[in-house]
C-alpha cells in the first residue's frame, strides 16, 4: 500500500490522538507510522500512554524517529508544556496534525448540556488550543502546515444523531478556512480532511455499543452500505491524505477540505 519516498524528511510533526481507542489502524496511529515512514520526527500526543504502544511499536520496528508524550489537547496549560517539550526535544514544529476527536450520540434532547460542551471541548476548543500555541512558533520562521481531522459528518447526517459532533466537525471546517486566509502571507497552510464512515477500532470498540446494541457485523454492514465503493476505509487512508496535504506537494493548497469517504457524500440517496 505504500511506497516510502522521504518527502517529510527531517521535518517535525506533531500528532495529537497519536494512540487508538484499541488494536488496529486509528487515523492518528496511521498518521503518525506513515509520516515516520517518510523520515519525519514524530513527537506523539495522546492523554493515554498506554493508547500509543502499539504506534511506537510498529515506528520502532522500521527504525523511525518517535517521542511519545502525555498530555490533555483541551487544557491550555498541558498544551503550552508539550508545546515546549517538543521544541526541547526536536527545535522546531513544522507540520500540527490536530488528530483528537470522537463523538457523542444524541440530538439536542437526548445530549446533555455537560455532553455537549465536552464535545466543543474535544472536537473544536482542542484545535484552537493546538493552533493557538503551535502557530507562533510556524510564524517565527515563516512555514508551517497544520492538518485538521474533522468529518463528513461536519457537512451531512451521516446516519445517527450525534449533534454535538456535527457541529465541532463543521467549526474544525470553518477555522480551518479562516486561519488559512489570515496566515497565507506568513507562509502557513492550514486543510481540513473529512473521513467518511472508516473500519477503525473505534467503530469495534466504541459505536456498536453506542449505535448497534454491541453487534459489531449489523453495524459495519450498515456503514458500508452508505459507501458507493465496495470496501471500507481505514486510518491509511486518512494518513494518505493528510501526507499529501502537509507535504510540500500541497504548497498552493490551503484553507480547504480533501473527503475521504468513498463516495459517501457525493450520493443522495
Ligand atoms: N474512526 C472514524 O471512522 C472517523 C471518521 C471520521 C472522522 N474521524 C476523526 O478522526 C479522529 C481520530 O479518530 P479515531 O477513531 O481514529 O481515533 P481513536 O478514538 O481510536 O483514538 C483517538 C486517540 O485520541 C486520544 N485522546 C482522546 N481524547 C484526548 C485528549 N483530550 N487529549 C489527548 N488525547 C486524547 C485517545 O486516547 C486515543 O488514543 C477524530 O477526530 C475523529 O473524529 C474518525
Amino acid at each position: 500500500m505504500y511506497t516510502p519516498t522521504l518527502r517529510l524528511e527531517n521535518k517535525v510533526v506533531i500528532v495529537t490522538g497519536a494512540g487508538c481507542v484499541g488494536p488496529g489502524w486509528g487515523n492518528g496511529r496511521a498518521i503518525s507510522v506513515r509520516f515516520a515512514q517518510e523520515g519525519a520526527r514524530v513527537f506523539a500526543v495522546d492523554k493515554s500512554l498506554e493508547a500509543m504502544t502499539e504506534t511506537h511499536d510498529m515506528i520502532r520496528a522500521f527504525g523511525g524517529d518517535f517521542t511519545p508524550y502525555v498530555a490533555d489537547v483541551t487544557d491550555s496549560k498541558a498544551i503550552v508544556s508539550l508545546v515546549q517539550a517538543c521544541i526541547a526535544q526536536y527545535g522546531t514544529v513544522d507540520i500540527l496534525i490536530n488528530n483528537v476527536g470522537g463523538p457523542a450520540p444524541g440530538g439536542p434532547v437526548a445530549l446533555s448540556e455537560e455532553s455537549f460542551d465536552a464535545q466543543i471541548d474535544l472536537n473544536l476548543k482542542s484545535v484552537f488550543l493546538m493552533c493557538k500555541y503551535v502557530i507562533p512558533v510556524m510564524e517565527s520562521k515563516g512555514s508551517g502546515a497544520i492538518v485538521n481531522i474533522a468529518s463528513i459528518s461536519g457537512i451531512r447526517f451521516s446516519g445517527a444523531p450525534q449533534v454535538g459532533y456535527a457541529v465541532s466537525k463543521a467549526g474544525v471546517i470553518q477555522f480551518g478556512r479562516v486561519v488559512a486566509v489570515e496566515y497565507a502571507k506568513k507562509g502557513i497552510r492550514i486543510n481540513s480532511i473529512l473521513p467518511g464512515q472508516l473500519h477503525t477500532p473505534l467503530v469495534d470498540v466504541v459505536l456498536a455499543n453506542t449505535q448497534s446494541g454491541g453487534d459489531v457485523e449489523s453495524l459495519l454492514k450498515k456503514r458500508q452500505a452508505r459507501i458507493p465503493m465496495p470496501f471500507t476505509g481505514d486510518g491509511r487512508d486518512t494518513a494518505n491524505a493528510a501526507l499529501f496535504l502537509a507535504s510540500d506537494e500541497a504548497r498552493f493548497i490551503t484553507g480547504t477540505e480533501l473527503i475521504v469517504d468513498g463516495g459517501m457524500t457525493a450520493k443522495c440517496d
